[in-house]
């Protein structure tokens, strides 16, 4: 694997572009793109559901959410996280409420039901404590819709024509990596697979929870792949603890990570073949990490957090004054992306810069198909 140049950069971000893009944050009035956006995942996409439950994954404290109207919500961002940045972009006149506070009418215009710390595995992650994994989220989503067909007059076909017209985001297998593969000390599957079985099977039990949020009457559905996992400055930290060459610690986890991706990008040239009453697609949030590096102006700290963090969790120490200039970190705790980043990368999953940013279709295709 030729993955030596791409080693330092993650989520940096273009200041220009940035800008422009900010622009967005005023929210639209009128009807959004679609009636309903529904929300799994793992921190990436969590604004709150993990609040109640016994976890070190938790971001209901200051410094999160310095830069959101609300404070800290739960979100693990400075301000919003990538979820919000898309239903702005979607023309929504609010964030997606998350399951854990989602009542009433309000269901019907999309829940969230992502949670720090959750995997496609049921296990990863429990070194972190409670989690709604992405088993759990989807069980939880089956509750909503049985809601949803209820409100729409008990009339099923409504509902599953009402449901085929959601966006449906997914951002989960990090912590199949960071709080499992890559923690030999507490999990096994770094001795029992290669990097290339372990996609594998992460793809194959993938495959089968996609299939069933099909069977939930999801049809627009976006599939993100995973980032620079070895140059997040959580696993940089850990590769110069635990070994002597930090760039091949780094390299061989970004390496693992590619595998995933390539898979999943197969996952979902397959499912477009089968299941042609739906659209799926890929965002190559990978590469959109690089290529906001390569046009960075250069000004950027992208391996550095901007608070000061718990070295085990790589999350900010509760109470600490971040840094003053947020707008030029792309990280903001040494694992998540910061507000600034979360903007670039949610505007190019809803209108992509390159082909390659969501294929086949980006977000903004996804909702008028
Ligand atoms: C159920 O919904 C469908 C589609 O919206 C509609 O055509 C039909 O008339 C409805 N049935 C009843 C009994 O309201
Ligand atoms: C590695 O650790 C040493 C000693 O703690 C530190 O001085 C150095 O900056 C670290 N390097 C990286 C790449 O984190
Ligand atoms: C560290 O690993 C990189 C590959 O990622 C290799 O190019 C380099 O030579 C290694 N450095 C040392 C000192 O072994
Ligand atoms: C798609 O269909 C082919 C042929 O029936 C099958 O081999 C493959 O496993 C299916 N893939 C998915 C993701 O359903
Ligand atoms: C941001 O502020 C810190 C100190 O507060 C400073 O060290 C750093 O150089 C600043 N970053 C940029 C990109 O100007
Ligand atoms: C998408 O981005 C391009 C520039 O990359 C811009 O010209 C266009 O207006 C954007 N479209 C939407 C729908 O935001």
């Amino acid at each position: 694997m030729h993955v030596e140049i791409m080693k330092p950069f993650l989520w940096v971000v273009p200041i220009l572009l940035l800008v422009s893009i900010l622009h967005y944050s005023c929210f639209v009035d009128g009807a959004p793109q679609v009636p309903c956006y529904f929300i799994f995942g793992d921190s990436l996409s969590d604004s709150g559901n993990n609040n109640g439950l016994l976890t070190l994954a938790k971001a209901n404290y200051k410094p999160y959410g310095i830069d959101f109207p609300r404070g800290p919500t739960g979100r693990f961002s400075n301000g919003r996280n990538l979820v919000d940045v898309i239903a702005e972009l979607l023309g929504f006149s609010h964030y997606i409420p998350p399951f854990a506070a989602a009542i009433g009418w309000k269901i019907l215009h999309g829940v969230n039901y992502a949670s720090g710390a959750a995997g496609i595995r049921d296990e990863s992650g429990r070194n972190q404590g409670m989690r709604v994994t992405f088993n759990k989220q989807l069980v939880n989503h089956q509750n909503i819709v049985r809601q949803i067909v209820s409100l729409q007059g008990n009339n099923n076909s409504a509902a599953i024509q009402y449901l085929g017209k959601c966006i449906y985001t997914v951002t989960i297998g990090s912590n199949d990596y960071i709080n499992n593969y890559f923690m030999p000390r507490l999990y096994s599957t770094s001795r029992q697979f290669t990097s290339e079985q372990y996609a594998g099977v992460l793809i194959q039990q993938y495959s089968g929870q996609i299939k069933t949020l099909y069977n939930s009457g999801a049809r627009k559905i976006a599939l993100f792949g995973l980032g620079t996992i070895g140059s997040i400055p959580f696993e940089v930290a850990m590769c110069n603890r635990s070994t002597n060459n930090v760039s091949l610690c780094s390299d061989n986890m970004n390496s693992a990570v590619q595998v995933f991706n390539a898979r999943l990008q197969s996952l979902v040239d397959d499912l477009n073949s089968n299941l042609t009453d739906a659209k799926f697609t890929y965002i190559d949030f990978y590469g959109i990490g690089l290529s906001s590096a390569a046009a960075s102006l250069g000004s950027v700290i992208f391996d550095a957090p901007c608070c000061e963090v718990v070295r085990e969790t790589g999350l900010c120490v509760p109470f600490n004054t971040p840094c003053q200039n947020r707008t030029q970190y792309s990280f903001w705790d040494a694992i998540h992306p910061s507000e600034s980043s979360n903007v670039v990368l949610g505007g190019r999953a809803y209108n992509a810069t390159l082909p390659t940013d969501a294929v086949p279709f980006d977000i903004n295709q996804l909702a008028q198909a």
